[in-house]
């Protein structure tokens, strides 16, 4: 739990403040654009691919859809992810993270190809992680058990902790209550290194808020955005739930979860 000095606090000493969040509606570039210079200590995101669903389509449909509901083609709007508008972004991230910190931008393997060497031109990276999923997925040829995470630090700064493997054996969520949610515990090891309680997380593309969930439960304040309005009601319905001491309605908590696999290690 973070700790702030308040003058009005208990004989004027620090009081212990609950880690705040804010979740936008709003597009990626926007927010981001609303955000101080140096004014986050870690990005997470997750951003939307289009790359590997345009290059990859399964009958008239495209992988992103939803094939039950009439009418509905998508699960959700897509980022336009050229090389421009990630360039973008990427400035826009760098921009906003202080020095000496770290940044996580998840990708798949062709979004990795093709867009991750602009994440080498505008940070140090550090490494790639495999997100093992445990069970597979989708997939034309080798059916896709793993996405990556590429780790990357603003300036210099070393992991807090020497004991994580590159390689993150999490089981993807099924049923998910959001078509494209994440295990809270995927977020939370990134976190694990790179966090100091206090400080501010950002990931402008929050999704249901699963990294909102690894921030607070780091006892970080969260900011994020999503574009969708769905996703944002999820994010905001989940963040309010844990501040009540109702922990998290999609998933159980994943406080103990930053320690290593021990299968990995
Ligand atoms: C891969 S999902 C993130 C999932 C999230 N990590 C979770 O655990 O729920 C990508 C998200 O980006 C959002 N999105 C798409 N285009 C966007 C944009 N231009 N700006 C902000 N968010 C966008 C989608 O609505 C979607 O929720």
């Amino acid at each position: 739990m973070a700790v702030v000095a308040r003058p009005g606090g208990a004989r004027g000493g620090a009081v212990p403040q609950p880690p705040s969040w804010r979740i936008e509606r709003a597009d990626c570039l926007d927010f981001l654009g609303s955000l101080d210079d140096h004014s986050v200590d870690c990005i997470v995101t997750d951003p939307a691919y289009s790359g590997m669903n345009q290059h990859m389509q399964f009958g008239h449909g495209r992988i992103v859809g939803r094939y039950g509901d009439p009418g509905n083609t998508r699960w959700f709007q897509e980022f336009h992810d050229d090389p421009e508008t990630f360039a973008h972004l990427l400035d826009e991230c760098h921009r906003v993270l202080r020095p000496d910190r770290h940044i996580y931008v998840m990708f798949d393997s062709y979004s990795l190809l093709s867009l991750g060497a602009l994440m080498r031109e505008r940070f140090q990276v550090k490494g790639v992680i495999v997100w093992d999923k445990v069970h597979i997925g989708m997939g034309h040829y080798f059916r896709r058990r793993h996405e990556l995470v590429v780790f990357a630090c603003k300036g210099r700064r070393r992991l807090a902790r020497r004991d994580l493997s590159d390689v993150w054996r999490i089981r993807r969520i099924h049923r998910s209550a959001y078509p494209t949610q994440k295990p809270v515990e995927l977020f939370s090891r990134m976190l694990a290194g790179s966090v100091e309680p206090g400080m501010r997380v950002c990931d402008p593309f929050c999704g249901s808020g699963s990294s909102a969930l690894a921030a607070l439960e780091a006892g970080c304040s969260f900011v994020g955005a999503d574009i969708s309005a769905a996703a944002v009601d999820l994010a905001r319905r989940r963040c309010t739930a844990w501040e009540a001491g109702d922990g998290d309605p999609l998933e159980r908590p994943a406080a103990a979860s930053a320690a290593p696999d021990p299968e990995l290690v």
